[in-house]
């Protein structure tokens, strides 16, 4: 059984639960992006959401990508990481007056506005102090992106975005406000895509919108694809690195080009999933009537996935080499929804063996929770430990 390499015997002074990232992984990641997207001068903003870990953002700021923040509280994150404020779009449906503010004063690079609602007060507040907000509009293009319905955004039924039939009278408003300036347009359709044809069609529908746009005599520099691109969660040894030259190079075939149209990305997951794995203890093996379980002492409390989204992480015994043996892998917490993976092919187990829950870089830590009075747990990574 091919496995991640770990620095076991140093995990074996750790307490468990923790997260251990991979720097090595995340920089080469950064590289590749960086590499790809560079072909056609995009510029890349990572979704701040997929992990927070100060650590985590200082490398990937440095490594000079822009934020693509949801609250205020990312884009405090990403200003204290080193991102320049000139590089954070501001996206989310339910922006409070403080971020609004707190956006204007740090005169971040754009606001994406979600509704004709949330445009009027930007432009309230932006008026009051004097100012005029860089606003790309968010636009539900009506694609579907094949993926988990919890995780499905650019529908007519999902709250993100104007849709395209609203589209004409939010830009009626526009023209009347003074403290907005339209720069762009942005969408995203969802997250964990690896059917490309999804983005595919959302090029095609940008070529639409742009081209409507300019025939109404508004000049668009920026198109922001937002992020969604998946990783291979079943063979995170093999193929560690997301395929960021295909999914770059599908926008490059159908988007048309129009001079000065700067092209934006939101990537989150595609960039920190594959470096990051959750470690555990087995706590107990339990030999039930029907099934084997493998009780371990991480819980969704660390990892929500599994419960959440019935997503699909791999999992390794990385203490054992002994035969293959079938468990049912669940935590702790008092739910029956706390299970890892059903039917689980791993080493077999023993009280004490170190497990990892493998591409738990995107969407781990960041949703971690105190449920049943659980601590959060440590970070650890590989070129400090
Ligand atoms: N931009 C916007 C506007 C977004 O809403 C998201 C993710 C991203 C970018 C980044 O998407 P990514 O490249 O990471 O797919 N907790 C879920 C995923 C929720 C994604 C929400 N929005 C999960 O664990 O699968």
């Amino acid at each position: 059984m091919l496995k991640g390499t770990f620095p076991i015997e140093k995990f074996k002074a750790l307490q468990t639960p923790f997260y251990y990232y991979d720097t090595d992984l995340l920089k080469e990641a950064l590289n590749v992006v960086k590499t790809e997207a560079g072909k056609y001068n995009y510029q890349i903003h990572y979704a701040v959401k997929a992990n927070a870990n100060p650590r985590i953002l200082s490398i990937i700021a440095e490594a000079g990508l822009g934020a693509d923040c949801v609250s205020g509280g990312e884009i405090s994150a990403s200003l204290r990481a080193g991102f320049p404020a000139s590089k954070i779009v501001f996206a989310g449906v339910g922006k409070a007056d403080w971020e609004i503010e707190l956006g204007l004063d740090n005169n971040i690079f754009c606001f994406n506005v979600e509704s004709a609602a949330e445009l009027a007060i930007i432009n309230e507040i932006a008026g009051v102090k004097g100012k005029v907000a860089s606003v790309a509009l968010r636009i539900n293009p009506e694609i579907d992106a094949h993926t988990h319905a919890k995780i499905t955004t650019g529908m007519k039924e999902n709250k993100f975005g104007i849709n395209i039939g609203q589209l004409n009278g939010v830009l009626a408003d526009l023209k009347q406000m003074e403290h907005v300036k339209l720069i762009g347009i942005h969408f995203h359709i969802g997250s964990q895509i690896t059917d490309l044809s999804s983005f595919q069609a959302l090029a095609i529908r940008a070529n639409e919108i742009l081209e409507e746009l300019e025939a109404k005599g508004f000049k668009i520099d920026n198109v922001n694809f937002g992020g969604g691109l998946g990783i291979d969660y079943h063979h995170p040894n093999h193929l560690p690195i997301a395929a960021f030259d295909n999914y770059f190079a599908v926008i490059n075939k159908l988007l048309e080009q129009r001079p000065g149209l700067q092209v934006h990305f939101e990537p989150g997951r595609s960039i920190v999933g594959p470096c990051g794995s959750l470690i555990s203890k087995v706590l107990y093996v339990k030999e039930g009537e029907t099934k084997n379980f493998a009780i371990l002492d991480a819980g969704f409390t660390e990892l929500i996935r599994p419960a959440m989204y019935d997503a699909y992480h791999r999992i390794e015994n990385i203490s054992g080499d002994e035969e293959v043996e079938v468990y049912d892998v669940v935590g702790p917490i008092c739910e029956s929804s706390d299970v890892f993976g059903k039917d689980v092919e791993l080493n077999k187990a023993h009280r004490g063996d170190l497990i990892a829950l493998r591409s738990a870089g995107a969407y781990g830590e960041i949703m971690a929770s105190q449920y049943n009075c659980r601590k959060l747990p440590a970070s650890y990574f590989s070129d400090t430990l």
